[in-house]
């Protein structure tokens, strides 16, 4: 049976750091409120000339040098971002030319905080029928453009990044422990589409759009849906909750993953967290956590992992893969 096998992986965070201090020299915030409220201590911010392009770029090319790969050698590119360089083309078009891509179909996917999901799904329906054999899934931001960098509630939230993984086609047995992925679930409820999302777009008109959350509603929905779908998907790769060895959450509030994984029964430690150095990167947070985890040696080959994410829509979703 064909298996989507991650043979590499790679990441991105621009130079430039903002602390909880540094915000509370731009808005009326502090330290004590951010970290206890939502486990953030930092985020990166993106240079003046650099766009998500240029953040996805780079990490992809990691991830491609990870794999041992060529640029050539890649045959799909999947971006998922909810902030794109232009309105159109697909920023995925633009990566594709910055790393000489040439032998790929590129396009983006847009399900904001739960993009890398919906991606690696994608991805995964792909090299499943036959339709790639080498597919770099990338989840590239910069939320920071589209904050209301005066809105206290929502800006001291988000960071920018970006972070890639590399798919290959495989085929293994399926009674001998194969490695790739082994099940997704993505879904979306467009009934919540006003909780979460920016005050204007291109179809509506207004030249600048900015982020606009109802908070309490994103947090109740967000600490039922990402447990609910995980045990999910966990059931449909065959497997029970103590079969995971690592929790790769979207990292958008560590009270949100906290709560998360006691209702899927992980322990904290066996949970990938980098909130309190990236923020909320939207689609960028799971590729992030991941490579950080794998760089740093505690994901290891043959481990299981558990991807979730939440975001507007509300789209919610979940990859069970073995690394
Ligand atoms: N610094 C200091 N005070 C603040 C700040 C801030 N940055 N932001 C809000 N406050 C104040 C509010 O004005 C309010 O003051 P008041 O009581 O005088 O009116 C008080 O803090 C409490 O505000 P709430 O909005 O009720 O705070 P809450 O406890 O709900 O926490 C938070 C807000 C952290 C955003 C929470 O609702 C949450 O975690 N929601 C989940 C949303 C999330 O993580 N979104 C990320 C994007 S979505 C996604 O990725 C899935």
């Amino acid at each position: 049976m064909l298996y989507s096998k991650i043979i590499g992986t790679g990441s991105y965070l621009p130079e430039k750091v903002l602390t909880n201090d540094d915000m509370s020299k731009l808005v009326d915030t502090n330290d004590e409120w951010i970290t206890t409220r939502t486990g953030i201590k930092q985020r990166h911010i993106a240079a003046e000339d650099e766009y998500t392009s240029d953040l996805g770029a780079k990490a992809a090319i990691d991830a491609i040098q990870s794999a041992g790969l060529l640029p050539e050698n890649i045959d799909l590119i999947i971006l998922a971002t909810t902030t794109p360089d232009n309105t159109f083309p697909s920023t995925a078009a633009k990566i594709q030319a910055k790393i000489k891509a040439f032998n790929s179909t590129a396009f983006d996917v847009q399900a904001v905080c739960s993009g890398f999901i919906y991606a690696l799904t994608v991805a995964d329906s792909f090299i499943k029928a036959g339709n790639a054999k080498t597919v770099l899934v990338i989840g590239a931001e910069t939320m920071s453009r589209v904050i209301d960098w005066t809105d206290r509630s929502t800006c001291v939230l988000f960071g920018d990044g970006a972070g890639a993984v590399i798919l290959q086609a495989s085929n293994q047995d399926e009674s001998s422990k194969p490695s790739g992925i082994l099940s997704t679930i993505i879904k979306t409820d467009g009934r919540y589409y006003d909780a979460l999302k920016t005050n204007s777009g291109p179809s509506m008109g207004n030249e600048k759009s900015y982020l606009q959350m109802s908070g309490k509603e994103v947090f109740k929905i967000a600490t039922s849906k990402m447990p609910e779908v995980s045990l999910e998907a966990i059931k449909k790769a065959n497997l029970s909750p103590s079969d995971v060895n690592w929790l790769v959450p979207h990292q958008a509030n560590v009270r949100i993953i906290d709560a998360a994984l006691k209702k899927i029964s992980i322990p904290a430690e066996n949970t990938a967290m980098t909130i309190s150095e990236h923020a909320n990167t939207s689609a960028a947070s799971i590729p992030l956590a991941f490579d950080n985890f794998i760089k740093n040696n505690k994901i290891k080959h043959g481990d299981v992992i558990l991807m979730t994410a939440m975001g507007a829509g509300f789209t919610w979703g979940s990859v069970v893969l073995r690394y």
